[in-house]
């Protein structure tokens, strides 16, 4: 256990409404009066008050010096236990409390969780380009709950191997590999508005995410693997379920304090559920890798390959190779795979369904979009070419990601010290949060945050914004590599379901935003859907 996981079971227990504090048995009275020959338990009881002892003090120090490197940034008040731990416990309002004293606050200030640990939040573009044009590792507390399933992938790896890592898995989002894509993207969309069509005679509303993410689930598996889940339409697959299972779990022991604690978590329900899926899931990733790496025997370059059949993900694993012909270990390629499935597949689901119901709430702009891909697409299917002719369906997305950004975060470790564009200064190996919710709303950079308004897009008005005032992909060398893959799923889901249904929202269910490692809604996300009759398309 590191530090700060220490100090998150002291919180918990101490603050765990369950525990009546188990107090160790008492020990018979040692021999101390320095009579007779101390026995075992005198023994026992010193060295354990040593170790107390020197523990303790070790707390302290920690404490002493993070309070000092963060004494130049003011915050929030914080209770003398607890810190800002109090304020955020299940109430599912983190990101607007955050928000909130972003505007007190309005460069950085810290956040404790207990008294030992403590973030620097930033919700300021200047800083944040501080931060995210240097080369930190990615701190432990944010990524350490995915690691077990997604291995050391691109996504937490730092150094040496994430420069060589990354650089080997750049070819794979080259546009001549995405561009066969549209298609697959369009058949999974078509299946989600297919099963729609079915649900909606009923009048009930539709709960977007669930769907969405199943939809998002099958575009990876066709992209990524040539994998045919059929997960969408019947959801019994081990290997799909241990998928869902296991996004859903790292999220749930996110948000869960308890299960912060390794042991805790490995001895719950939860615990058990988690192994189970993890073992699903590498077997099945280990299969894929393994069945592809025999047909791939004969054809080991890529141009070879591609005039069979589209490249997809997993191919340019296989065959990537740096100047010395060294390519990805079985371990390091399993790790890439499982990190595609997961970074894929929630977080598109959740752009894709924060960005329908920004059009269900603004109709105007919906009747905008589904006036221009009614003029570029006529009626038929999406492809390639049409993306780049969406410029007022790009724009609505873009506003929907900055009003509800997919990933709300990022995290990062100082290995130096840093110094701030007004002077104040960290030290190395204090946490930094980047709080991208924030940043996107802003109020000096973005006026009236809370309007969604999409000709903020628009190429006059970006092109004197601050670059670090809209970070959805977050910026700088560890930026999203698959930022183009999702805006083209993004804009491919939208096109089609403004072609075929009109968005309403649901009175009473507004979605609550809900941090989580991607942003979801506390309560889900419900519209209404209602099919455009033919006629009216025709007459226009
Ligand atoms: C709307 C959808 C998406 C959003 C908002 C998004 C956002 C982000 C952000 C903010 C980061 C930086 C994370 C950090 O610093 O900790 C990131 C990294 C990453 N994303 Fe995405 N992402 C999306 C879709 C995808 C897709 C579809 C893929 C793969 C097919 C993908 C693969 C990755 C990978 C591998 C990294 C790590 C890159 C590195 O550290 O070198 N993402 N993404
Ligand atoms: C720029 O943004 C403002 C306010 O959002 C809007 O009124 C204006 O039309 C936009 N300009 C352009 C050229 O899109």
């Amino acid at each position: 256990m590191n530090l700060s996981d220490q100090c998150r079971l002291f919180l918990l227990l101490l603050t765990a409404p369950c525990s009546r504090a188990q107090v160790a048995p008492v020990m018979s009275p040692p021999v101390l009066y320095g009579l007779g020959v101390p026995d075992l338990w005198s023994w026992v009881l010193w060295l354990g008050l040593l170790y107390v002892l020197v523990k303790a003090s070790k707390l302290y120090l920690t404490w002493r010096q993070l309070d000092k490197a963060l004494r130049p940034f003011e915050g929030p008040k914080r209770h003398w236990l607890y810190g800002n731990a109090h304020e955020f416990s299940g109430n599912g309002k983190f990101l607007d409390t955050i928000a909130g004293y972003a505007e007190e606050y309005p460069y950085a200030f810290p956040i404790w969780l207990g008294n030992l640990f403590a973030w620097l939040i930033i919700c300021h573009p200047e800083y944040a380009k501080a931060v995210l044009s240097r080369q930190d590792p990615k701190d432990n507390l944010g990524y350490y709950f995915i690691t077990p399933w997604i291995g050391k992938g691109l996504l937490v790896l730092s150094g040496q191997k994430w420069f060589h890592h990354r650089r080997l898995l750049t070819p794979g989002f080259h546009y001549d590999v995405l561009k066969p894509y549209v298609t697959l993207m369009s058949d999974c969309v078509t299946i989600m508005l297919d099963k729609w069509e079915r649900l909606i005679p009923d009048e009930n509303p539709v709960e977007l995410f669930h769907h969405v993410s199943l939809m998002t689930l099958d575009t990876i598996m066709k992209c990524a693997f040539s994998y045919q889940s059929n997960c969408q339409m019947d959801s019994e697959s081990a290997y799909i379920k241990a998928v869902y299972d296991l996004s859903y779990l790292v999220d749930f022991r996110f948000v869960c304090l308890p299960y912060h604690n390794d042991l805790i978590f490995h001895l719950s329900p939860h615990g058990y559920r988690f192994r189970r899926a993890l073992r699903i899931a590498h077997e099945h990733t280990d299969k894929v890798i393994k069945e592809r790496k025999q047909s791939l025997k004969e054809d080991t370059e890529l141009e070879k390959i591609q005039k069979k059949r589209h490249l997809d993900f997993l191919d340019i694993l296989l065959c990537a190779k740096d100047e010395n012909g060294q390519g990805l270990c079985d371990e390091d390629l399993r790790a890439e795979v499982d990190t595609f499935m997961f970074e894929g597949h929630d977080t598109t689901a959740s752009g894709i369904s924060w960005i329908l119901y920004c059009l269900a709430k603004y109709p105007e702009h919906q009747e905008k979009c589904r006036e221009e891909i009614r003029e570029v697409l006529e009626g038929r299917n999406i492809e390639w070419e049409d993306l780049g002719k969406l410029p007022y369906t790009t724009m609505c997305i873009k506003e929907s990601m900055r009003l509800y950004p997919p990933v709300p975060g990022v995290a990062r470790e100082l290995k130096e010290p840093i110094t701030f564009c007004d002077g104040r200064s960290l030290p190395k190996g204090v946490d930094v949060f980047i709080s991208i919710y924030s940043i996107n709303r802003c109020p000096s950079i973005w006026e009236n945050p809370e309007v969604f308004d999409p000709l903020r897009f628009s190429p006059e008005n970006t092109s004197h914004r601050h670059p670090h005032a809209f970070l959805p992909f977050s910026a700088g060398g560890r930026n999203c590599i698959g930022q183009n893959f999702a805006m083209n799923e993004m804009k491919v889901a939208v096109a089609l379901t403004l072609q075929r249904y009109e968005l309403h929202t649901v009175p009473g269910k507004e979605p609550l935003v809900l941090a989580q490692l991607v942003l979801r809604a506390l309560n889900g996300i419900h519209v209404h859907l209602k099919k455009i009759n033919c006629a009216k398309k025709k007459k226009n």
